[in-house]
């Protein structure tokens, strides 16, 4: 083995990822990847990093203090996923470890998402599709799988971020829908003002709403947001999607809530215990259900890897931008520029 080899930091790509991604991170680092695509978690993640200076993760990974002070050498953990919540972010910057995110370029991608489950659930196109595969289809009848209108029907967004924002748009300018929102803070009026969306309390974004999409990050804050007191609130013509994190929305009451038809319909990409799903969602006609790919087209994933190479890279000392990953969640970390 020459110098130059034995030199390069380890890192730690730790699910399956492009193989142009992890050519990329061999140029700079001793790469140990997970072409198996297992899921390490605990003691098996922390023997896994023994040793490595960095870490590719996605949502599966949890990165907790105690692992932390179980792997002394890791220095940067790079996240395929525009949500952090499987990372301790305040134990990272405790201990100077740089954490990254993967923002923006998966945002319109994750809109369209969105916005299709909402129309999903609102057409009621799963079930329909449910209906004529087992032969049920006899004949066309005037009120067969009737839903809700999405065009110039009122849409509430909770959480109105950068993909908030998206799902508004294509609301407001393609669907002529009223956009009204809750946020932990108001938009700058400028930005409200093209989608004519307009900032309420959540009360009366439940109150109001005739298709709720929830985009907010998961936090201890935001745990349950969404449980039987405010599906109470919500029309029983509503619909609600759920594109955020599981455990936003508390899953059996929203069952419970689809079951009486407290609301109409739902639409679901993520849950709590994901890829557990409560088995009385299971059970509904009136719920669509996705495996947590909002962000999964081809563009998008790959714009998503490489841009957390491009992270693990820069956090790790190399590259155009060394030292500056373009995506860094506690920038505190890096000190000044
Ligand atoms: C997906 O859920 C992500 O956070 O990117």
């Amino acid at each position: 083995m020459t110098a130059g080899l034995t030199m390069k930091p380890q890192v730690l790509v730790a699910r399956a990822v492009f193989p142009a991604v992890i050519a990329r991170l061999a140029e700079h680092f001793e790469v140990e990847a997970n072409p198996g695509d297992e899921v390490w978690r605990g003691a098996e993640l922390a023997r896994r990093l023994q040793g490595k200076a960095g870490a590719f993760t996605t949502g599966s990974e949890r990165i907790d203090a105690a692992l932390l002070v179980a792997c002394p050498e890791l220095r940067a953990v790079c996240n395929m996923a525009v949500g952090y919540n499987n990372i301790d972010v305040d134990a990272c910057s405790a201990r100077g470890v740089i954490v990254t995110n993967t923002p923006d370029v998966l945002t319109e991608t994750t809109a369209d998402f969105g916005f299709a489950l909402m129309m999903a659930a609102a057409r009621r196109i799963a079930e329909s599709e449910r209906f004529l595969r087992a032969g049920e289809w006899k004949h066309w009848s005037y009120d067969m799988l009737t839903g809700s209108d999405v065009h110039g029907a009122t849409l509430g967004i909770l959480g109105m971020g950068r993909i908030g924002q998206a799902i508004a748009r294509r609301g407001a300018l393609g669907f002529g829908m009223r956009v009204i929102y809750h946020n932990r803070s108001r938009l700058d009026p400028a930005l409200e003002a093209p989608l004519g969306a307009r900032y309420v309390d959540k009360e009366q974004l439940l109150r109001e709403a005739d298709h709720l999409v929830i985009v907010v990050p998961y936090s201890p804050a935001s745990h349950h947001a969404v449980g039987a007191a405010e599906l109470a609130l919500m029309k029983p013509t509503a619909t609600l999607t759920n594109i955020a994190r599981g455990g936003v929305v508390d899953d059996p009451a929203l069952a419970a809530a689809l079951r009486q038809h407290c609301i109409a319909a739902a639409g679901l990409d993520v849950y709590e215990g994901e890829p557990h799903v409560h088995p009385d969602l299971l059970t509904l006609p009136n719920v669509v259900l996705t495996p947590h790919i909002a962000s999964a087209t081809v563009a998008t994933r790959i714009a998503m890897a490489d841009l957390a190479a491009d992270n693990l890279i820069a956090a790790l000392g190399f590259g155009p931008s060394a030292g500056r990953p373009p995506t860094p969640v506690n920038p505190g970390v890096l000190g000044p520029r």
